[in-house]
């Protein structure tokens, strides 16, 4: 599977609710198959900026290019169809009649899904309810299923909120394994400066729908003051 990894330019983008404004003029550029994380407290618009990337927020002003065009109609339909979101958070009911199997296979289809538990090492509950499954599987079925899309862009909202230490390593190496396979543009948001993946070597630091720190990882981290910065 070859893909390019997509480029995408945020520009001066501002999106309110009501009269506040979650975003503030911000503009950020993510090149082709670059690996970067978006660092923030809580409430510091990082999910927004993943959900104005999917088009499914409405600019007050600014815009959105993804490879060159900007995001509206029937651009937003194609860069959902590159691209593999994995949200924040998601809930199913035990009782939901749908299993682990048929969840990935809502990516693509049912042989990519194969494809994807194989690897992910999920066969053993692709039979099971989704409702039935832990937190970390619950995980690696969303990442499964958005891989299963054949993605050029992953977009992974704080992954580890719903893993113990242990899977959600296990979790991270699969996603570097696979972005640098893939070649894969990926933007990976947390709010905590321990959760960055080794090989993401770019940080964008977000405080109150701003970015106030763009640069290297190692830069950043060495910054004294950065985690006073970012919670304070
Ligand atoms: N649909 C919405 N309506 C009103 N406020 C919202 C909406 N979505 C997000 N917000 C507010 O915008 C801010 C940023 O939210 P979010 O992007 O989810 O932050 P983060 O992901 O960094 O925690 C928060 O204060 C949140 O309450
Ligand atoms: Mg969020």
């Amino acid at each position: 599977m070859e893909t390019n990894g997509l480029e995408i330019e945020i520009k001066n983008l501002t999106i309110k609710a009501g009269k506040t404004a979650i975003l503030n003029n911000l503009s950020l550029k993510v090149k082709k198959g670059e690996f970067i994380t978006l660092l923030g407290r809580n409430g510091s618009g990082k999910t927004t900026v993943l959900k104005s990337i999917l088009g499914i927020t409405k600019p007050a002003s600014g815009s959105v290019e993804i490879a060159g065009t900007a995001l509206t109609g029937a651009a937003i339909r194609a860069m959902r169809l590159k691209t593999g979101y994995v949200p924040q958070y998601f809930s199913s009911e035990n009782d939901f009649p749908i299993t682990s199997g048929d969840v990935i296979a809502m990516g693509k289809n049912r042989k990519q899904a194969a494809i994807w538990a194989r690897e992910m090492k999920l066969e053993n509950t692709v039979d099971r309810p989704f409702g039935s499954l832990s937190g970390g599987e619950k995980q690696k079925v969303m990442l499964a299923m958005a891989l299963s899309r054949e993605p050029e862009l992953l977009l992974l909202d704080e992954p580890n909120l719903n893993l113990d230490i242990s899977a959600y390593r296990n979790f991270i190496a699969l996603v570097e394994k696979l972005k640098s396979r893939l070649n894969l543009t990926v933007i990976y948001v947390t709010h905590l400066t321990g959760h960055i993946p080794k090989s993401c070597l770019r940080i964008v630091v977000m405080k109150d729908g701003e970015i106030i720190m763009d640069g290297p990882k190692n830069k950043i981290l060495k910054n004294k003051n950065i985690e006073r910065i970012i919670y304070g």
